[in-house]
């Protein structure tokens, strides 16, 4: 029995590989490469002692899935593959949606061709818009005030996911929406290579530390939070991975237990921090100084977005482990020794 790992080559799919592979499972990786190179699962290998499955293929292409399906005993999927950059969302709407929405009912059609009906989602807290109230419970709101192309895809497939299991209750299916996920494995050897400029804040801050980009921009002094700047819910990303594994559990495990299905749950700390407060705290991890200016609020962002992850926490029993001084130290220790990303060759 073999899990599929759509995106395994990512950043969070090439954590959850090592935490899978702790926890004993068997899988195959599936990626077209689009964001990420063969060299992170080189890496995974080094991390993990063993070799890593992979097929390159692209979730549209059906006919390379079903010859997949057909040569492995899939049992299920962890469907981490999509393309995930808000401004080019903006830009190019068809390719995210065809991308994302496309693929995953592509994905989804060959799953159910060979009968394979598990399935864990990577969902985010995009879904949620502007929150009325925080820490966010999964009941809240979804769908309206998404500001970009790429969050309505990731809610447009938590709504074929549930009319999926409205049509047929053999489905099996977790969407796991994730908060802020930073940090890197604890070696070094795998970690967030973002192409270009990045646009999330810690690769910003990691590259402004390690002196490949002059100052961080802080988007916005004036929201109503504890010093001004927008507030979020941070989560390392193997504890984040770890979430997956025990989601793989909880789907291996129901019984006749379908109240919770599909299982939709908040990965999150529960603990919300300002963008100055993250930037304190790298710089403490790091002893790097991170030079900063503030400019104005960036489109579309919100000023305040944490969650509650009681639901996982109850029913996955699972926690965030890793505290906000974790998160910034494997950042750092990951960009220090990968300055280049993966395009380095000090481990090879
Ligand atoms: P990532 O870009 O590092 O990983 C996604 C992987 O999917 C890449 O390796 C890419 O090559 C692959 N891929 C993209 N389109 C594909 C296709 N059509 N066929 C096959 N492979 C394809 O992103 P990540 O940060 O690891 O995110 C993983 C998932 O989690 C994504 O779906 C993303 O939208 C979601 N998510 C990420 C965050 C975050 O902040 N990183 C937050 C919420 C949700
Ligand atoms: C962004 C995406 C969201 C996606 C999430 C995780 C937008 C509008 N939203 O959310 O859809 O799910 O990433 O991938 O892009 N910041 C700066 N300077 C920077 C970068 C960020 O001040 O150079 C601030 C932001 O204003 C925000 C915080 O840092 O307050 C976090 O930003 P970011 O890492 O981009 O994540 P989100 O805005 O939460």
């Amino acid at each position: 029995m073999k899990i599929l790992i759509t995106g395994g080559a990512g950043y969070i799919g090439s954590h959850t590989l090592v935490e899978l592979c702790s926890a004993g499972y068997e899988f195959i990786v599936y990626d077209n490469l689009s964001n990420s190179s063969k060299e992170a699962l080189n890496r995974v290998e080094k991390i993990i002692g063993k070799s890593v499955e992979f097929v390159e293929g692209d979730i549209r292409d059906k006919k390379l899935l079903q010859e997949v399906f057909a040569n492995n005993n899939i049992d299920s999927v962890i469907h981490f593959a999509g393309l995930k950059a808000v401004g080019e969302s903006v830009e190019k709407p068809l390719e995210y949606y065809d991308n994302n929405v496309n693929g995953t009912v592509a994905l989804l059609e060959v799953m159910k061709e060979y009968n394979c009906k598990k399935i864990v989602f990577s969902s985010s807290a995009t879904v949620y818009g502007d929150p009325k109230e925080v820490p966010i419970t999964e009941d809240a709101q979804t769908g309206i005030g998404i500001t970009n192309p790429y969050g309505r895809s990731k809610y447009f497939i938590e709504e074929i996911l549930k009319d999926l299991y409205i049509s047929d209750k053999s489905w099996k299916i977790a969407i796991l929406r994730y908060f802020n996920p930073i940090g890197a494995h604890e070696s070094g050897l795998i970690g967030e290579d973002p192409e270009g400029i990045p646009n999330n804040l810690m690769p910003y801050i990691s590259q402004v530390a390690v002196g490949k980009l002059k100052e961080l921009q802080v988007f916005g002094d004036d929201y109503d939070t504890v010093d001004g700047t927008g507030v979020r819910d941070y989560i390392h990303v193997v504890d984040l991975a770890n979430a997956h594994v025990k989601a793989v559990e909880y789907l291996n495990n129901l019984t006749l237990n379908i109240q919770n299905l599909p299982l939709i749950c908040n990965l999150g700390t529960g603990k919300g921090y300002s963008v100055l407060e993250i930037v304190k705290a790298f710089k403490s991890a790091s002893g790097a100084d991170v030079p900063y200016k503030i400019v104005a609020r960036r489109d579309g962002d919100i000023a305040i977005c944490y969650a509650n992850p009681t639901k996982a926490n109850e029913l996955l029993n699972w926690k965030a482990k890793r505290d906000i001084e974790q998160m910034c130290k494997d950042s750092w220790n990951w960009q220090s020794k990968n300055p280049r990303g993966y395009n380095n060759d000090i481990f090879a």
